[in-house]
């Protein structure tokens, strides 16, 4: 207990439910034990070397002092250019905010869109961040159910019946942490024909935006419905196409206002973000995607093998994704048989029971709003994989 009492505000916080099994994972290796990591919401590779060539130069160069808060106007440019390629849709370098990670951005956001009396619409499974950031901003986050058969993508229907008077904002993740789901053309511009008559802002992150499978077409809202481009708001960063999560780069795409609002919050937080992280950026961004084929083809003979030997499994079903690098089975088959130490009644009991017996560490799908689901992260090497897999069936078979 502190002297003095914290703010309220922290109460509304949830603790996260991957916390225990990320700290007993930790506590496990500590004692030299072998975890497997599948728990990870990071790539395994490197940062690509001309990326850390860029960085170095620019540490080299002078690039040590604070830069304009939302960012340098090469970054800014650079994105632009990236998001005309991506998405077919022009930005301006005034309507970027770059930030200390998505996750800042996100937070940013939430602070400048959000307050008492708003509802924020959110379709689960979801991200774990969202729900918090939103609370809290002292708004209410409604979180909408998606299923499995809807390959865990929100239906207009439900949307059209969320929406309130009170709705400030739809978050939509594209493709999606924890369930790799991505919203094709014909879903998005279904949700876009309802969003049309309400108001409200659209955020899509899609962070995981081109890292997709097969011959799924990842497309933007943002172009898809140019006719609500004043109303949404891109958000986007290097962390998972790049293997660049600990530079701390994520940035915002949308009105000019909404960018002035955001660099007006930022400028009394953390400022700039990491000038020399900045750099590697505009290398990521400007310089060869050949790394980015690579990684995102290692991915994609990832998910077949997980998603095989998942299915392979009695009592778990998993779609396949059509993006990000997570695998999201169904373990519901498995709820209600029993282990030595007792019963498994749902999917924490379960990612706490695979890594007591399996040694691997999952994520049970209670933490992201969809219980009975577990989220195991193929961003490991194959070998890692198959292993994981072994060990997983050979502890699911000593269930009764
Ligand atoms: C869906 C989603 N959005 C945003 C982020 C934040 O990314 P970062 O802050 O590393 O840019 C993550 C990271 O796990 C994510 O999975």
């Amino acid at each position: 207990m502190s002297t003095y009492p914290l703010a309220s505000r922290l109460s509304s916080l949830q603790p996260s439910a991957t916390v225990a099994i990320t700290q007993r994972a930790r506590e496990l290796r500590a004692q030299g034990i072998d975890v497997l990591p599948f728990s990870m919401g990071e790539p395994d590779f490197g940062t690509p070397a001309h990326i850390c060539a860029a960085a170095s130069e620019a540490i080299t160069q002078g690039a040590t002092r604070y830069t304009s808060v939302g960012g340098i106007p090469e970054l800014r440019a650079s994105i632009c250019e990236a998001s005309k390629r991506r998405r077919q849709v022009e930005y301006d370098p005034s309507q970027v905010v770059v930030s200390t990670g998505a996750k800042h951005t996100l937070f940013n956001l939430s602070q400048v869109l959000y307050e008492p009396g708003d509802e924020v619409l959110i379709p689960a499974p979801h991200w774990v961040s969202y729900p918090d950031q939103v609370r809290l901003a002292g708004a209410e986050p409604v979180v909408m159910p998606t299923t499995a058969e809807d390959g865990f993508c929100l239906r207009p229907d439900q949307l059209q019946q969320a929406l309130t008077e009170r709705t400030k904002a739809l978050i939509l993740c594209s493709p999606s942490n924890p369930t790799g789901a991505a919203y094709d053309e014909g879903r998005l511009r279904a949700l876009a024909e309802v969003l049309r008559s309400h108001r409200c802002w659209i955020i899509v992150d899609e962070i995981y935006g081109e890292l997709v499978y097969g011959d799924f077409k990842q497309k933007s809202i943002a172009e898809v419905a140019p006719e609500l481009r004043e109303r949404i708001i891109v958000v986007d960063g290097v962390s998972k196409t790049y293997a660049m999560t600990g530079w701390r780069i994520g940035w915002m795409l949308g009105p000019v206002d909404i960018a002035r609002a955001c660099e007006k919050l930022q400028g009394q937080m953390t400022s700039n973000p990491t000038a020399v992280a900045q750099h590697a950026a505009i290398a990521a961004l400007s310089g060869t995607q050949e790394p980015v084929n690579e990684m995102r083809a290692a991915f994609e003979a990832r998910r077949s093998l997980v998603v095989e030997g998942l299915n392979g499994l009695d009592g778990v079903a998993c779609r396949a994704p059509e993006g990000a690098f997570y695998a999201f089975p169904s373990v519901q088959g498995l709820l209600g048989k029993k282990s030595s130490n007792g019963v498994i009644s749902d999917d924490v009991a379960l990612a706490e029971f695979l890594l007591e017996e399996a040694r691997c560490a999952v994520v049970p799908g209670t933490a992201f709003g969809a219980p009975g689901f577990l989220r195991m992260s193929y961003a490991a090497h194959e070998d890692t994989l198959r292993e994981g897999l072994r060990r997983i069936e050979t502890a699911l078979s000593s269930l009764q």
